[in-house]
């Protein structure tokens, strides 16, 4: 298998074995962190990071991904480079992804929330650069998709049903647990990038998925049509409820988080104010230690940050049977796994 100048937009246009195989070298990242031959994969190259949006762990852990693998990451905001945009003139896609190409291994981008009009509008940007440029084209978090957290979440799953966190990912004891991805009442409105990535990526390694949402958060149709062949292809269950806590019972694996509605764009404008008011009507949504009781001794789970008190009690956010800091990790891994086999080499 060649990985080298591969996209990754989403998880779902990788096979399992190239899943697999980025998962189980991020594994030996883990456990052998600063090994020689790992120091030097991207030794004098570049990766460009290009955030519309505020990250604390995407830029923090690509920027160390690219050190701990002897090269740079560079950040860009669109806001120092003159772009054409649909009211300004400037450079085209054509044009940056091109001279970029020239100069970088490989291109991250993130675009969501208040920085595209309409849902897709970030996908659809995402795919215009990987037209044009040479170089691998990741996701950095945009408005569909975020595989870099899908793939950090499942290594962190396997690692607390396999043989605990740094000891090696074995995907296959995620075969047949149960994925529950809880809409969370929240202040924040939230892409339904992560929420996505998850249940893609959890139904190609065999997950059950339920998914729970108040009536009018349903999520991108072609999404959920994908993760029920997913889950088939598997003979494993798909399901939808709309009550707060039945999708809890037999749950492995708890991520509660807030989404907006399909609502939030309107007319070109993404109505925050009003998603956030919205959302706060629903405080029963709201994953805590009576709900995590009715699971099967789940995790919980969350690719952070996390609007504590309203998708998730302090009590489960930080209890016992919290994996958010061991997937949080698993970020610098599975990125130093992506750039190690789509960058190197160049
Ligand atoms: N999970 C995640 O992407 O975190 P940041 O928004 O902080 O990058």
């Amino acid at each position: 298998m060649n990985l080298y100048g591969r996209d990754l937009i989403t998880t779902q246009e990788w096979s399992r074995n190239e899943l697999e195989t980025t998962l189980d070298l991020a594994a030996r990242m883990k456990r052998d962190r600063f090994a020689d031959n790992f120091t030097n994969i991207l030794q004098n190259k570049t990766f460009f990071m290009f955030f519309y949006n505020p990250s604390v762990r995407t830029r923090q852990s690509f920027e160390c991904a690219a050190t701990e693998l002897g090269g740079h990451a560079q950040f860009l905001e669109p806001k120092s480079m003159r772009l054409k945009t649909a009211t300004s003139a400037g450079e085209t896609v054509e044009d940056a992804a091109k001279v970029m190409s020239r100069y970088a291994a490989g291109l991250g981008i993130r675009i969501l929330e208040d920085q595209v009009s309409a849902y897709g509008e970030g996908d659809n940007l995402l795919r215009e650069y990987a037209h044009w440029s040479d170089i691998p084209i990741v996701s950095m978090a945009h408005d569909k998709y975020h595989p870099c957290q899908g793939l950090a979440d499942v290594m962190g799953w396997s690692e607390w049903y396999g043989r605990g966190p740094g000891k090696g990912v074995d995907p296959v004891v995620l075969q047949g647990k149960k994925l529950l991805v809880a809409w969370g009442h929240g202040a924040l409105a939230r892409s339904w990038c992560s929420v996505q990535e998850a249940m893609l990526i959890g139904s190609r390694l065999g997950m059950d998925v339920t998914l729970a949402y108040p009536e009018g958060y349903d999520l991108d149709p072609a999404v959920v049509e994908w993760t029920k062949q997913n889950c088939a292809e598997n003979n494993r269950e798909f399901g939808i409820t709309h009550d707060p806590r039945e999708g809890y019972h037999g749950a492995h694996v708890v991520y509660s988080r807030h989404w907006m509605s399909p609502q939030a764009y309107q007319n070109g404008e993404f109505l925050k104010k009003q998603e956030i008011e919205k959302a706060l009507h629903y405080p029963d949504w709201i994953c805590d230690g009576e709900k995590m009781k009715l699971s099967d001794n789940g995790i919980f789970t969350h690719p952070m940050p996390i609007d504590r008190g309203h998708e998730v009690t302090d009590e489960v956010a930080s209890g016992s049977r919290s994996c958010i800091y061991d997937v949080a990790e698993n970020r610098l891994h599975v990125q130093k796994a992506i750039m190690a086999l789509t960058m190197a080499g160049r």
